[in-house]
């Protein structure tokens, strides 16, 4: 019973042989002959890329006592219900003269026994949506349910980087995972390759690159493709791992001897500057010492006639500064006396009594006096009665 069944399917169905097939019938358990109206998909979604072909696996039954008459593939207009309720246009049709324009030398349909496969060649994007097969017997019509999704990749590839973290940086240790597809879906057709920082990882064929623990090796620039295949690889993508401060040295760019002025280091080096130097490096992730340096600094002769000159030259003009500076500090200490006179005019009497009896007193400043207890002895220094009118303030009345 179980060989003559396969001896149907093997067997090409040719007109003119009913005899055969009724006498096969008679055989056929009753659970056979009452077969239920069924469509079998396979795959049930799939992702090509453009121009490439797509195999629609599919078989279908019906109960033996119906007579095949109609078997169509059909695609709802993007509009229209996806759930095969409405027919859309035919991809393939029993009666060619139905099959739309756009698919019309572009299918091949499998036509064997209860097959119901379809080939289609030189897909894209306007081919993506859900295609359902439908049989028409003498006495009922079935369309299989769910229909197959087919998407179409729309190429360049790229890469898309995802981590456990939501809208975070990328610290070592953490999960991260790299992803070849395209702005519509990616094909399971590899083998896949991947590139870091344009080298091929060897290792990496699937369309997913896992990394489990990111390290800062991993820092780099990511692309993908296809092996062998001239589709264009896709743009990089920058895998910005965040790491604390490594391997932190300090380069002196001259070679051991370090000439006045020369350092990278240093604005301005000189003797003084010697000594053991090191540096630290450090970002939100962390820091780390440099090794330490050793640096001695040679003052070449030429330049140490100009060191003379420079510290006289400075010397100088710092020894005039003072004096200017010892200048306008004693005109300071005498300019605010005023007030202190006129709460102190016992003091002011006590020392410049003899004023009063001086000649040269007129006008009625006769008794002024000079205030000020810290005047120099220098009489250049003295502030005389003719003095511009700032110098006023320095003499007080006393009655
Ligand atoms: C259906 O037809 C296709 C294309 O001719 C073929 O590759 C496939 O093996 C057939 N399926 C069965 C179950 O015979
Ligand atoms: C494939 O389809 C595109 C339009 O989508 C067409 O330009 C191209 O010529 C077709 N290629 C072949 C080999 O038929
Ligand atoms: C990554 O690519 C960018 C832009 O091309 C480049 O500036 C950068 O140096 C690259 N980084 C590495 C680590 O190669």
């Amino acid at each position: 019973m179980h060989l003559k069944k396969q001896v149907i399917s093997k067997t090409k169905p040719l007109k003119g042989q009913h005899m055969f097939f009724i006498s096969i019938l008679l055989q056929l358990p009753l659970s056979a002959v009452l077969a239920s109206w069924s469509v079998s998909y396979k795959p049930r979604s799939m992702c090509v890329f453009e121009r490439s072909s797509v195999d629609f696996t599919c078989s279908f039954d019906y109960p033996y006592i119906n007579t095949l008459k109609t078997t169509k593939w059909f695609k709802p207009k993007y509009y229209q219900k996806q759930d095969g309720s409405q027919e859309g246009i035919f991809v393939y049709h029993s009666m060619p003269s139905e099959i739309d324009q756009l698919y019309k030398d572009r299918t091949v349909y499998a036509n064997g026994h209860k097959n119901c496969s379809l080939q289609l060649h030189n897909v894209s994007k306007s081919d993506i949506g859900k295609y359902f097969f439908r049989l028409e017997t003498n006495l009922g019509k079935f369309t299989g349910p769910g229909g197959i999704f087919l998407d179409v990749a729309v190429l360049p590839f790229r890469v898309t980087v995802t981590m456990q973290k939501v809208n975070g940086h990328i610290h070592e240790g953490d999960s991260v995972t790299l992803k070849c597809s395209t702005e519509t879906c990616t094909p399971q057709q590899g083998p896949f390759a991947w590139y870091k920082n344009q080298l091929l990882l060897p290792q990496a064929t699937e369309n997913v690159l896992q990394i489990s623990s990111v390290s800062h090796n991993d820092f780099g620039n990511y692309s993908c493709g296809l092996k062998n295949s001239s589709i264009t690889s896709a743009d990089e993508i920058l895998l910005d791992v965040r790491y604390s401060p490594k391997n932190v040295e300090i380069t002196i760019l001259t070679s051991g001897k370090m000439e006045q002025g020369n350092s990278v280091t240093l604005i301005s080096a000189s003797q003084k500057d010697d000594g053991q130097y090191f540096c630290t490096a450090k970002n939100e992730m962390g820091s780390q010492n440099s090794t330490i340096i050793t640096l001695k600094v040679e003052v070449p002769t030429s330049n140490r006639h100009f060191l003379l000159t420079a510290t006289a030259v400075l010397f100088f003009v710092i020894a005039v500064l003072l004096v200017l500076f010892g200048l306008i500090i004693r005109r300071e200490q005498i300019t605010p006396k005023k007030l202190h006179t006129e709460q102190t005019p016992a003091v002011t009497e006590d020392i410049y009594e003899n004023l009063r009896q001086s000649p040269e007193s007129e006008e009625s400043h006769t008794n002024l006096i000079y205030a000020d207890l810290k005047l120099p002895s220098s009489n250049s220094e003295r502030p005389r009665s003719n003095t511009p009118e700032g110098y006023t303030v320095i003499y007080s009345l006393l009655s």
